[in-house]
């Protein structure tokens, strides 16, 4: 896990970006890949993973409840224990920074005879989890967390499974794509259908994954453009050989770096360009960047291209607030990019991005304040006046960037860094680990 001690980085002014390079696995679909082999009779395989902190933690996790895990050359082996065959955990469950393995596995957990208890970082702990024990005390699980001042449910919890659960109907309150798995989790292990009913669409890696492990899960819309999704447990799965795409969340920072850094002309390989997880590229096309999807493709049911992203002179726009749950993790980066366009940007409908690993919304207004941005903070978004063009940071001392422990506002100002008069400093870089190890060194090598 993320050391203790801060390590600090500069980020100086960077010259042309080039070169083709690909990022790490995606991370979505690496935690629901071991989650699943883990639940599958038999063998599963998996290649392209993510190896960052995150998705480590479910995989030790997972461990922990019975499966067998073990990693050979590039190939992760999972030998899968079936549904309902997860034992006790002997120790608590160390989920670091991940909101993603918290929620997904307390739905896992919620449907077994078995009990667990969470615990997190210092981000983590801060975070809500109201919004999964609700639907799971529905289903019968007890779950007992600490109240904070902000929240009346968070880390550590200890969640008591029941077996069996009692199949709900569920609509989701938020937009979250973490609240839907955990339900599809816990109905797994549930005798008769699950329902969940989405009135905003978000990320369905879940329901593309189930599917082709065999669960017996139907997707269809009602009449008022609603999801609903039942998923009929027992399920039996059948294990896979999964290969994850590039995470377009980690090329999301490449894409940017390369659009707001004049002469920069790269391509980004091989990157998941699901619909419900695009909505940045879409947006930043918008904003006039040169953004072409080459080689277009479907891998493991995923589809995928390569990016070729060329500097471009954007301008600022005004972005609805339907589009965010498909570029709910972009938003840090999409700032900088808003921050260098010319004319105004204006976001909405964002209060969700107040309860991530950070609160992302304050976190980056004071990043951006620091760079000289002028911007206003409103409740749900951001209003940024971009500089159009020109390199961010007056002043003779180097800004220090707050990180609070969130990977996308380390990555977000390492890129603003590379377009500023004379760099900046990350406070602390060690959160990167969590999604895209090896991120400085992919910088590096466009760079040079
Ligand atoms: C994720 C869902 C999103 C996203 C997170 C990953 C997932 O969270 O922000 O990084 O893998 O299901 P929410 O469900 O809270 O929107």
């Amino acid at each position: 896990m993320t050391s203790n001690t801060p390590q600090p980085v500069t980020f100086k002014p960077s010259g042309p970006l080039t070169g083709k390079i690909s990022v790490p696995g995606d991370k979505s679909i690496s935690h629901r890949a071991l989650i699943l082999s883990a639940l599958a009779v038999g063998k599963s395989r998996i290649t392209g993973l993510l190896e960052g902190e995150d998705v480590l933690a479910t995989a030790a996790a997972m461990r922990a409840m019975g499966a067998r895990i073990e990693k050979k050359d590039e190939v992760w082996t999972v030998h899968g224990v079936g549904v309902g065959g997860l034992i006790q955990p002997a120790v608590a469950l160390d989920m670091g920074n991940s909101g993603t393995s918290t929620r997904l596995l307390m739905g896992l957990v919620a449907s077994h005879g078995i009990s667990a208890t969470f615990v997190g970082d210092a981000s983590l702990s801060k975070r809500p989890m109201g919004r999964v024990i609700d639907p799971l005390s529905e289903m019968g699980a007890d779950i007992q967390a600490r109240a904070t001042s902000d929240y009346k449910s968070c880390l550590p919890l200890t969640v008591r499974g029941i077996c069996p659960a009692i199949p709900i109907e569920y609509r989701l309150p938020v937009a979250s794509a973490q609240v839907k798995s955990a339900i599809l989790l816990a109905g797994l292990n549930t005798p008769g259908i699950t329902r969940i009913i989405e009135p905003v669409l978000t990320r369905d890696h879940s329901e593309t994954m189930l599917k082709g492990f065999g669960a017996d899960i139907n997707v269809e819309t009602d009449a008022e453009g609603c999801r609903i999704i039942s998923l009929t447990g027992e399920a039996e799965l059948k294990p896979q050989k999964i290969k994850v795409p590039g995470d377009p969340s980690s090329a999301a920072f490449m894409v940017v770096a390369a659009l707001i850094i004049p002469g920069s002309d790269i391509i980004v390989e091989n990157v998941g360009i699901n619909p419900t997880r695009a909505g940045l590229f879409e947006v930043l096309q918008d904003m006039g960047g040169d953004i072409r999807f080459r080689k277009k493709r479907t891998v493991g049911g995923e589809p995928v291209a390569d990016i070729h992203v060329r500097h471009s002179s954007l301008s600022g726009i005004d972005i609805a607030a339907d589009i965010a749950p498909s570029m709910i993790d972009e938003f840090p980066i999409l700032f900088i990019a808003a921050a260098m366009a010319e004319g105004t940007t204006t976001t909405r409908g964002l209060h969700e991005l107040r309860v991530k690993e950070s609160d992302r919304l304050s976190q980056m207004a004071k990043g951006l304040e620091a760079l000289g941005v002028e911007l206003t903070e409103k409740d749900d978004g951001l209003i940024i006046h971009g500089s159009g063009g020109k390199p961010l940071a007056g002043g003779r001392t180097r800004p220090v960037i707050e990180t609070a422990l969130d990977h996308r506002i380390a990555m977000s100002f390492a890129v603003a860094g590379l377009m500023t008069k004379s760099g900046l400093t990350i406070d602390d870089i060690a959160p990167v680990q969590t999604s895209f190890p090896g991120f400085q060194n992919l910088m590096a090598e466009l760079s040079s």
